[in-house]
């Protein structure tokens, strides 16, 4: 019995689905525990891409178990759409594989359109989300009125309930904020599929996870988004709604507290982020165009331009400590061969003094200058390395230098999208 969490240490797309789908095939049960499709993790298998949005990163294995817990907020429309695409395109069997929480609560059409509207509003101000209706899903978790999976079960209440929410987020959507209301035509017709489709998938998921652990069985726990967009720790309000960092496995995924045996951060070899909010090492020049295109960082959910910048090694060692890391995965380094020479961001200078540490308030992050570290680069393609040793020496001091103002133990390098192009030096789950 073994389990293992994935967590992203920077602003999201780091390349936690390549990681997962590659510790998956040592794990019985892979775990979703927050957010929602805002999510889009990659896969790349045997030359076909797939963009997993809600169902966990074990799917591409016929025997794996995928588990969405209730710490995440799910778009059922969207889910049925992926597990039917993922059925023509991997032969996907969701039937006894897929196991979804009776908790976890239900995007709706509403919840799109408030998102939408909202950011509509704020112009210039716009946090830049996803646009999928995350933040009111989870507004509604809290304050209570939120439809969970577990109502589908009595349709007539359900039904009850949708239509109270929707009388009131549409008052909210015409009077507050001036958009269109949500119509309620087809969405109950909808919704009934929903319920013959899902409740066969709906499983106490907290308890079938002890039963595992008990089976003596590996469980993966793969998070969404990344520390920097945590509801609390990221650099809010630029974040997203849910908690990114390592302590949302046992809330949202229903461990118990102190039964996760390693924590493996994961960053990209230079840094992204979509959507707006701080971001001190990011590039403003050419070189950003050039890495952009390169790396293809461009949003897998919304195709949106994702913003480029050096390595920050401050904020990785933040994320490492906060998560409980101390083994990294570091991706996307073969995107830096032929830049030269490469910067890792070591300190920040905030008013003029020298800071190894983020100011008290992420926010401030807007206000520090980022003190780089310059490291030769080298000119080799890396896509075909399998070994550390075949690195050249550079991009190995790249490597070290990194992981030691990091505070991180090496165990991954990503070469490329592929599931193979990687370098394991240990597996969490073998060591
Ligand atoms: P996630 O959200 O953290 O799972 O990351 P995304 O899938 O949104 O974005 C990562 C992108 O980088 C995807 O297009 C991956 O296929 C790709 N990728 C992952 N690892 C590597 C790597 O080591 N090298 C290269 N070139 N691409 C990678
Ligand atoms: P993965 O799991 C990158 C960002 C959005 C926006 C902010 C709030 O693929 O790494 P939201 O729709 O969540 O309310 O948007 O968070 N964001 C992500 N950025 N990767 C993600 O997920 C993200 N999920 C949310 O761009 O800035
Ligand atoms: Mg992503």
């Amino acid at each position: 019995m073994k389990t293992v969490a994935v967590i992203g240490t920077q602003w999201g797309d780091e390349g936690k689905g390549k990681i997962v789908d590659l510790l998956a095939q040592d794990a019985d049960v892979v775990v979703r525990f927050q957010g929602g499709n805002n999510a889009a993790h990659t896969l790349v298998v045997d030359g076909a891409t797939f963009i997993l949005r809600l169902v966990p990163a074990g799917a591409l294995y016929p025997s794996k178990v995928c588990v969405i817990g209730p710490g995440m907020v799910v778009d059922p429309v969207a889910l049925l759409q992926e597990i039917d695409e993922l059925q023509r395109k991997a032969n996907f069997r969701a039937n006894g594989r897929l196991k979804l929480s009776y908790d976890a609560h239900m995007v709706m059409p509403y919840h799109r359109a408030i998102d939408r509207a909202r950011e509509a509003r704020l112009g210039k101000q716009a946090i830049g989300t996803t646009g999928f209706g995350i933040g009111p899903a989870y507004e509604d978790k809290v304050a209570r009125c939120g439809l969970r999976f577990s109502e589908l079960a009595d349709f007539p209440s359900f039904e009850r309930k949708l239509r109270r929410n929707l009388l009131e987020k549409n008052r909210y959507l015409k009077l507050v904020l001036k958009a269109k209301p949500v119509a309620v035509g087809g969405l109950i017709e909808q919704m009934r599929e929903v319920r013959r489709r899902l409740l066969p998938h709906l499983c106490d998921t907290a308890g079938y996870l002890a039963d595992a652990r008990e089976r003596g069985q590996r469980v993966l726990f793969e998070g969404a988004h990344g520390t920097m967009l945590d509801i609390d720790y990221g650099t809010y309000p630029f974040v997203t709604s849910s908690t990114c960092v390592s302590s949302a496995v046992f809330t949202g995924g229903g461990l118990p507290c102190g039964a996760l045996d390693a924590v493996l951060g994961i960053a990209k070899a230079y840094t992204t982020r979509v959507g707006a909010g701080p971001f001190p090492t990011e590039i403003k020049t050419r070189l950003a165009d050039q890495l952009r295109a390169k790396g293809a960082e461009y949003g897998s959910a919304t195709h949106r331009p994702r913003r480029v910048g050096w390595f920050d090694a401050v904020l990785t060692r933040r994320a490492m400590r906060l998560n409980g890391a101390s083994i990294l995965a570091l991706t996307k380094l073969d995107v830096l061969t032929g830049i030269d020479p490469v910067k890792i961001c070591v300190a920040y200078t905030v008013k003029g003094a020298r800071k190894t540490d983020v100011p008290y308030s992420m926010m401030r992050l807007d206000q520090v200058q980022p003190v780089y570290e310059e490291l030769p680069g080298w000119q080799e393609a890396l896509s075909d390395k399998r070994e550390l040793s075949q690195l050249p020496r550079n991009a190995r001091r790249y490597l070290e230098r990194l992981c030691e103002l990091s505070g991180a133990k090496l165990v991954m390098v990503g070469v490329g999208a592929s599931r193979e192009q990687i370098i394991v030096l240990e597996n969490p789950f073998l060591s």
